[in-house]
C-alpha cells in the first residue's frame, strides 16, 4: 500500500469508528426516553401554541395592508395581494385552535373564558373572519389601486381583528 493509500485506509477506519460511536451515543440518550416516556406539551398547550403562531403570522401579512388602509404606505398591488393570500390561507389555520380543554387562562393564553363560555358567538366571529379574509385577497387580487372596494375589503378584516379582541382577548 502507498502512503497515500494507507492514510485513506485509516481515515475510512476512524470514520466508521466515529459513525459506530456516534450512533452509540444517540442509542444511549434514547434509552432514558423510551424508559420514562417524556411527558411533550399536552394537545390543549399544542392548540395554544399553534393559533398564537397564526395570529403571530397573521398580524405580520397584515402589518403592510393595514398600513395602506391608513394611508402610511402606497399601494403595491403584487405584494398586497400576496400578503392578502396569506392572511386569507392563515386564518384557516385556526380552525379547531380553541379547543375547550385549552381554557388554560394566563399566562397560558391570553384567550379569555368567554370564547369558551360563548363558543358559538367566538366561532361566528371566527368564521366572519376568515370569509372577510378571503374576500379581501380575491380584492386585491383585481384592484390596481388602493380603491374603494380595497379599503372596505382591508377595513372589514380589521374591524375583525380589534371586535374580537376588545371581547375576547387578554390585553
Ligand atoms: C375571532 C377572534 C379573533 C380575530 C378575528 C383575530 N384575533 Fe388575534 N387573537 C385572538 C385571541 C383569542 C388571541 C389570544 C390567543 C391566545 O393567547 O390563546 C389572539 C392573539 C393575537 C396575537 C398575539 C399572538 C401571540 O403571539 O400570542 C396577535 C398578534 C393577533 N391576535 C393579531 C390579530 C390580527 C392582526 C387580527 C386581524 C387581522 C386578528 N388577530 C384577528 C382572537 C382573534
Amino acid at each position: 500500500m502507498t502512503r497515500v493509500a494507507k492514510a485513506v485506509t485509516s481515515l475510512k477506519i476512524l470514520g466508521a469508528a466515529c459513525l459506530v460511536a456516534g450512533s452509540a451515543s444517540v442509542f444511549a440518550a434514547d434509552e432514558p426516553a423510551k424508559a420514562a416516556p417524556a411527558a411533550g406539551p399536552s394537545p390543549a398547550k399544542q392548540a395554544i401554541a399553534v393559533r398564537k403562531a397564526a395570529f403571530l403570522l397573521i398580524a405580520n401579512n397584515f402589518k403592510p395592508i393595514g398600513e395602506v388602509l391608513q394611508g402610511k404606505a402606497p399601494y403595491n398591488q403584487a405584494d398586497i395581494a400576496k400578503r392578502a393570500q396569506r392572511v386569507a390561507f392563515l386564518s384557516e389555520l385556526l380552525d379547531g385552535t380553541f379547543p375547550a380543554d385549552s381554557n388554560l387562562g394566563t399566562p397560558d393564553t391570553k384567550t379569555k373564558a368567554e370564547a369558551f363560555t360563548n363558543a358559538a358567538e367566538f366561532e361566528k366571529l371566527l368564521k366572519e373572519f376568515q370569509a372577510n379574509t378571503k374576500t379581501l385577497a380575491q380584492v386585491a387580487a383585481k384592484e390596481s389601486s388602493a380603491s374603494d372596494a380595497f379599503k372596505a375589503a382591508a377595513k372589514a378584516v380589521a374591524e375583525g381583528c380589534k371586535g374580537c379582541h376588545d371581547k375576547y382577548k387578554e390585553k
